[in-house]
């Protein structure tokens, strides 16, 4: 695949680790287990590919409904691969980054957030940006009160300057649903979008592949027509 032909920006929602679980008579929590493992093979594929950033939905701000044993163990699995990838992010050049309202967590996972960006900081190959208690109504919300709060003007470009993350070229959201569940509302506004019946546990290298194939065969018109692309304009 020719390197202009690889979205710069790349999101995913990482949907199915509980029907995984559950197909295999386990625990939900052996799902989120696995989709954690899923995310360090994507991670580095994505990386070998070229991807400059990969923002990825680990815990939606509506995600605190859910039972309150399965949220505690989110919390503790996000803490813990915050602190086991600072050494290998570091050595790949990936430099990770939450976006998200921070407010709710414990200082246990902010410690964690905090340790982890700061170790991979330097990192110039590819930025890991994780969601977590993130909505993208949130973020316009909060994009529009930063703008608000610098005395600009509310126009897009100037709201778009204070979103978590940029644009997206490529979303993609595996376990066979066919929404954006209040991700990256704002910045999928041209992106394409793929949808994969695979469960998260067991997307892997060979998926994220099949998914900038895909990717590479559509024609990016940003509102203009065909005609025009193909004469340059
Ligand atoms: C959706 O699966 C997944 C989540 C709500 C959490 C995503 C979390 C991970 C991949 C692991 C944690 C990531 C980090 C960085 C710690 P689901 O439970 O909604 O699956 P289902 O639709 O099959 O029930």
């Amino acid at each position: 695949m020719s390197a202009s032909h690889i979205p710069h920006h790349v999101a995913i929602i990482m949907d199915g680790n509980g029907r995984w679980a559950k197909s295999r008579l386990r625990p939900r929590t052996e799902g989120h287990r696995q989709g954690v493992e899923a995310l360090n093979r994507v991670v580095e594929a994505a990386a070998r590919a070229g991807i400059e950033r990969l923002t990825v939905f680990a815990f939606s701000s509506e995600n605190w409904r859910r039972p309150a044993a399965e949220v505690s163990m989110l919390m503790k699995l996000f803490a813990q691969a915050l602190r086991r990838w600072c050494e290998p992010l570091a050595e790949a050049g990936v430099r990770l980054r939450v976006i998200g309202d921070r407010t709710a967590f414990s200082d246990t996972v902010r410690e964690a957030i905090a340790e982890n960006e700061a170790a991979t900081a330097g990192g110039t190959k590819m930025e890991l940006v994780i969601a977590a208690n993130y909505g993208g109504r949130w973020d316009c919300s909060q994009a529009a009160s930063e703008c608000a709060a610098a005395g600009l003007e509310m126009t897009p470009e100037n709201i778009g300057r204070f979103m978590s993350v940029p644009d997206v070229d490529l979303l993609i959201r595996t376990g066979g649903e066919c929404r954006i569940s209040n991700f990256l509302l704002w910045q999928s506004a041209y992106a394409e979008i793929y949808f994969t019946d695979a469960l998260w546990p067991d997307f892997g290298e060979d998926d994220l592949k099949e998914a900038l194939r895909w990717y590479e065969g559509r024609e990016r018109r940003f509102g203009r027509t065909s005609e025009q692309l193909r004469n340059g304009g």
